[in-house]
């Protein structure tokens, strides 16, 4: 196993004991509302921290880009992008579907990722051009063809609305078109789920880096196939993302095409 990767394991899993400990004792949590149905925990702050100084321990000279403490450049080519809890709501809620998402990025390039199931203890993992794994399985995206046949996982838009209403007729479109939707609440983990085969595709508007960075390698070495909303390369930047097989990657991307309003377009 590569080093770095072997490092993210280890922080990943430090994180998760900490959340799994918190999780038995939810009444006492110290809760901020940092904005509209935005909830931040002492827990993601503490799993943040363990998980920079595990990275930072290994490697003092890499950058950071944390959910909960924001930038750290030391000017390096290797940037560690970190959300330590997604799906916080549904941690605060007792919902069990949150995980741990870490990802390395080498001069651009997405060379490392870590999700982490805390609830199932799960952990999937990739190495670029190694492939993605479950625990120590391989994985690989699901077989389907048909995406009248596929599920989809989505993210709802539930703190920023702006794009609500070209949201809502694109969920129509979707559940006409597919065997069912899904809408679990942890983007890290719905996009392990596509890696693994789970579901044969996911698509969200508007989620930040830390949320898809890891997932979205997963996907691609997983043999899935990861763009914004037209297919091309702006996700990490815009946060508009689907991700699926390459057969079901491809229809998602016809039934959205309709729906898609210039700020949901490609940057050009
Ligand atoms: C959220 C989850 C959720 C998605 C939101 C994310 P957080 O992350 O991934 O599924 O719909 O857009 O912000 O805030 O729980 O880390
Ligand atoms: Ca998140
Ligand atoms: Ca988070």
């Amino acid at each position: 196993m590569h080093p770095m990767l072997n490092t993210a394991i280890k922080a990943a899993r430090r994180a998760g004991s900490i959340i799994n400990r918190a999780s038995q004792n939810l009444d006492i949590l110290q809760i901020q509302n940092k904005t509209h149905n935005d909830y931040v925990s002492e827990v993601d702050h503490a799993a943040e921290a363990a998980i920079i100084e595990t990275l930072l321990g290994a490697y003092p000279q890499h950058s950071i880009l944390g959910e909960e403490s924001g930038a750290t450049d030391n000017n390096s080519e290797y940037l560690w992008i970190i959300d330590p809890l997604d799906g916080t709501t549904n941690f605060l809620h007792g919902f069990p579907q949150y995980a741990v998402s870490i990802a390395l990025l080498h001069k651009g390039v997405l060379d490392q990722a870590v999700v982490y199931d805390v609830n199932s203890n799960d952990l999937y993992s990739a190495t670029r051009g190694q492939g993605a794994f479950l625990n120590d399985r391989r994985i690989r995206v699901s077989k389907r063809t048909k995406l009248q046949e596929a599920i989809i996982g989505t993210g709802f838009p539930f703190r920023d609305f702006t794009h609500l209403d070209t949201y809502l007729p694109m969920l129509k479109s979707m559940i006409l078109s597919t065997s069912g939707i899904r809408r679990p609440g942890s983007a890290a983990l719905d996009l392990a789920h596509v890696a693994a085969g789970h579901y044969d595709g996911f698509w969200e508007i508007g989620l930040s880096k830390w949320d898809i960075a890891a997932g979205a390698l997963l996907i691609s070495e997983a043999g899935g196939l990861v763009g914004d909303f037209e297919g091309n390369e702006s996700w990490l930047e815009t946060g508009n993302i689907v991700g699926g097989n390459p057969k079901i990657f491809g229809q998602m991307l016809q039934v959205l095409a309709p729906h898609l309003t210039d700020a949901l377009k490609t940057p050009r």
